[in-house]
């Protein structure tokens, strides 16, 4: 977690290296070059308040390194997020996405569902995105 803090510092401007579900069960998954930290993306079991009753998992601080943006690495998190979540039998993924990111998410699969709204956390404008686990 505290590797990953420096480019989440850079990227999404964090000013702690606080997880956002500090409950003992977040997960967080890196991608590596070298000893540097080039995409980070943190993870945990979380009901979907747009699907209370199917298993999810959420995710959030989702950072890929400037210079490293563009090549599959947010893609390969999101994937490797989905794995996760389908060993654990959930069936979907859910994040606060920051607008100029949607495009991603949907790029991966996601659907936007809701309007749009301020994140308590980051103070930003945000959509809901969910996105189904294959076999789930
Ligand atoms: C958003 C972000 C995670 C994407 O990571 P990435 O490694 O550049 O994305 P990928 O290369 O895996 O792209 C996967 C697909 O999404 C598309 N895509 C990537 N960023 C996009 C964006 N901002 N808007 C629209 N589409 C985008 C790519 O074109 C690609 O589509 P394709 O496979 O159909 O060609 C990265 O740009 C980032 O860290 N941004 C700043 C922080 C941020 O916004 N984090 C999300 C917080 S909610």
């Amino acid at each position: 977690m505290e590797a990953t803090f420096g480019l989440r510092s850079g990227v999404l401007g964090w000013a702690e290296p606080a997880t956002r579900i500090d409950d003992g069960t977040a997960s967080h998954l890196a991608l590596v070059d070298g000893t540097a930290v080039i995409a980070v993306v943190s993870h945990a079991r979380w009901p979907c308040p747009d699907a209370p009753e199917q298993p999810a998992r959420y995710f959030w601080a989702m950072a890929v390194d400037g210079a490293h943006r563009g090549r599959g690495a947010g893609r390969r998190l999101l994937a490797a997020v989905a794995d996760r979540a389908r060993s654990a039998g959930e069936s979907i993924l859910w994040a606060d996405a920051r607008a100029s990111a949607v495009g991603f998410y949907v790029a991966c699969g996601a659907r936007v569902v809701g309007p749009p709204y301020v994140d308590e956390v980051t103070g930003l404008t945000d959509r809901r995105v969910l996105l189904p686990v294959d076999g789930g």
